[in-house]
Parts: structure tokens; sequence; C-alpha cells
């Protein structure tokens, strides 16, 4: 076990779980989840997405979190600290960029949850409001500065909360806004399928469909999950890394999991049923919360109180899960620079801002700028989640698999023996990370290029 490098860690359990859950519960559960689940077959994709992150993601979720609790420093130190070669530094850096690439377009869509909050506090989506909210998001996304100027916005409500500190600023906000995010979805819930007509919209939640489950259908349902989880971009080694030695990883590996995936199926509750009410086709795509939403809001007996309490939600998803990739930034900055957290977090503000007005204008001004046929923020989503993603995950169950060793493993689960964990489920664990989850991510990574 190396010596802890990390000054600032969580005092508690519940505050470590809390900021891994904030990560993980972000704009994946509620702005890519139901339409993904809208284009590829209702339940069959949900059964799926669940077959996958029970039995491959969060075994490495778990991986993750024993790296940075037993290497104890940023991702690049606990990597070379568990697997005793510096080379394994790499893994470490290749996050770091791996978590630019997802902020550069992540502040942008945090950019517009904080537009839209502040529209439905204005009541622009209460009921008989007249809106159209086709024209009103592809004008305003298309614009030059107002996506630029809410984006910055959201940039510095994140600096705030990392300059702060881990204990004061990511633990304690996390503690806060986590317990109210679940009790804004189950509201909003009860108002949805409460909706004369929900019934349809639940019922295609819930009654697989194959017919329209592909095998692109397959890849985006393990993409979502690495995504949901916040895998592969080194945030749970970071975060691990700030884990008391007490904690139970398995444990926190499965709350984690669990919250993630209830929370995205009430997302899934909450926005389908309506959808459906209002006989809106749901296979709406990624306008679905921004575009679909604001107009059933309009229609719907308490849409203006719900718009709000939905903003609020998105926005706080948003802000949690945007404080731990910066995290892992400025935590790596630190350790590679050897400067302080307040500098480290000033540079990582001002990059940010640089490379999200591009992904910003390449919605408006710079559309005609294409790569392989996408634009630089739909470019920016893609390389992160299913290239760079899926080569952190692999590379962090290669290093637990084959290097941290299996009785390091063990001593890590359980704490150095002083927690228990049942034998045959760390042996069906362990196997997962050495064998099944590199030759799922393999195979799957071929089949991508071929
Ligand atoms: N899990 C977040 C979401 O579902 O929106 C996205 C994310 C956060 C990915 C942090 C990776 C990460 F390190």
């Amino acid at each position: 076990m190396a010596e802890r490098r990390v000054k600032d860690s969580f005092t508690s359990n519940f505050g470590m779980v809390a900021a891994a859950i904030g990560s993980a519960i972000g704009l994946g559960n509620l702005w890519r989840f139901p339409y993904l689940v809208g284009q590829n077959g209702g339940a069959a994709f949900i059964i799926v997405y669940l077959a996958i992150t029970l039995l491959i993601a969060t075994p490495i979720l778990l991986a993750e979190m024993v790296i940075g609790r037993r290497g104890g420093g940023s991702p690049r130190e606990s990597y070379i600290a568990v697997s005793g070669r510096k080379g394994w530094g790499v893994a470490g850096i290749i996050g770091m960029v791996t978590c630019f690439m997802i902020m550069s377009f992540y502040v942008v869509v945090g950019g517009w949850t904080v537009k839209y909050l502040l529209l439905s506090l204005s009541m622009a989506f209460s009921r008989g409001a007249q809106i159209d909210s086709v024209g009103l998001f592809s004008g305003f996304v298309g614009s030059s500065f107002p996506p630029i100027f809410y984006a910055a916005l959201f940039i510095i409500l994140t600096v705030a909360i990392i300059c702060v500190g881990v204990q004061k600023g990511i633990e304690k906000t996390s503690k806060l806004m986590m317990p109210l995010l679940f009790v804004l979805i189950i509201l909003i819930g009860i108002r949805s399928v409460t909706l004369p007509g929900a019934g349809a919209g639940l019922e295609y939640l819930f009654k697989p469909d194959f017919s329209h489950f592909t095998f692109d259908s397959l890849l985006a349902a393990l993409g979502q999950s690495f995504f949901s989880l916040s895998l592969g971009a080194c945030m749970l080694i970071t975060y691990g890394a700030y884990t008391p030695r007490s904690s139970n990883l398995t444990k926190n590996a499965a709350i984690i999991t669990v919250s993630d995936t209830f929370f995205a199926v009430l997302a899934g509750c909450a926005i389908m049923p309506a959808v459906f009410a209002f006989g809106i086709n749901p296979s709406e795509g990624a306008g679905l919360v921004f575009v679909t939403l604001p107009q059933i809001f309009t229609q719907m007996p308490l849409g203006g109180l719900c718009s709000i309490l939905f903003f609020i939600a998105l926005f706080l998803a948003a802000l949690s899960s945007s404080v731990s990739l910066f995290e892992v930034i400025t935590a790596s900055l630190m350790d590679i620079c050897r400067i302080s957290r307040g500098k480290a977090a000033a540079i990582t503000a001002v990059v940010l801002t640089l490379t999200g007005c591009v992904c910003s204008l390449s919605q408006g001004v710079l559309k005609h700028i294409t790569i392989a046929g996408m634009n630089i923020f739909d470019q920016f989503d893609y390389l992160s989640s299913n290239f760079l993603m899926t080569l952190g995950g692999l590379l962090t169950v290669i290093c637990v698999g084959w290097f941290v060793k299996k009785p390091a493993f063990m001593d890590e689960i359980t704490s150095g023996g002083t927690v228990k964990v049942p034998r045959p489920l760390a042996e069906i664990l362990f196997f997962v990370i050495k064998y099944a989850a590199p030759v799922v991510i393999i195979v799957t990574a071929l089949s991508i290029i071929f």
C-alpha cells in the first residue's frame, strides 16, 4: 500500500459515496439515457444496459477505486504506485485528457441548463405559454455569444466549488445536492405518471421490443454504461484517493451503481410517460429535454412548477458531474506541474473556456467544420465516450488484473482484512476484472473499428 499523497480527503464514507454518485448522476442520466432508450427499443435497451452495468461496469468501477485508494495520489501517481512501473503514469494522463474532452462539451450543455433554468423561473414554460420550442433551442445554441456566456457562468460555479477543496467544497455540496436530486426527480415522476395516457409510456419503458434493438444498440448500451458511471476517466481513481481506509469499496461500488441506475430509470419514468401522454415520438434524440419537454410543460397542469423542478434537477446533476471532471484535471495538474489547487483550477478554467467556446460555436458559426461527418461538439462527445473512456476502462482492468494482482486486490477490498467481503464474490469480481472485462472491451472495440 502506497503512502497517501493527497492532503485533503473526504471526512466520511457517506461523503465519498455522495460525491461519486454526484459524478455518476449527470446529463448522462437525464439527457442521454431517456433518448437512447427511446431510440433503441425501450425496455429491450434497459435490460441489456442493466446486464452490462451489473456484470462488467461495476467490477471496473471497483477496480478504479482500488487503484485510487491504494495509490493515494493523483491518477498518474496512483497508477505508478500500484503497478510499480513508471510507464503506467501515462494511463493517468490519458484519464486527464479524457476528462478534458468530456468537459469541453459538458460545460456547453451545462450552460444550456443554466439558461433553461432561468427561462423556467421566468415562467416561460408555464401552462398556456406560447413558445416555439424548436426555434427557441436552435436559435439559442446556434447563436455565438449567449451560449458561451452561460457556459462561462457554469465553469465559474464549478471552479468555485473546486477551489473550496475536497472536504468543504465537493463533499459538502454533494451531500446536499444528491438527496435533493432524488426528491426532485420523484416529484416530477409522480406528476408525469398521473397524466392521462401516461400508461403507454410506462409500457414502453418496461415492455421489451427487441425489433428496434440492433448491434449498434448494444454498443450504445456499453458506451452509456461507461459514461453514466463515469468510468475510464480516472474519476474514481481520483475520488478513491480521498476515500477513508476503513471504507468497504465493494459495498460502495454497489451503492454507486444501484443509485445511478435507479436514477436513470426514474428519469425515464419522469420523461417517457409525459412524452406518450402528449403523443410525441419517443425517439426524438438529443433535443428531448430541451425541445420536447418545454413543449410538454406548456400543455400540462402544473407545467410551470414541473419545468422549474426539472431544470433545477438537470442543473444540479450537471454541476456535480462537472465538479468531478474538473477535479480529475485539477488533481492531475497539481501533481504534474507541482502547483497549488487554486493555480491548477485557474489554468483548467482558462483552457476549458477556450475549448468550450469552440464546442459551442460548432453548433453555429463553426458548423461547417466537420471531422468524419460530425461537428466538433459531436466529435468530442463521440471520441471521449466511445474511444477514450473505453481505453481508460481497459487500462484500469489490465493494471489491476495483471499488475496489482490478486493478493493486493484482496487486501485492498478487505481494507487489510478488517472488512468482510464474501470470498466467492471477491473471486468473481477479480475474474471479471482480469479476464472477462478486457475481452468484452477488446471485442467491442474491434467490432467498432471493423
Ligand atoms: N457520469 C456523468 C453523466 O452521466 O453525465 C458524466 C461523467 C462525469 C463522465 C465524470 C466521466 C466523468 F469522469
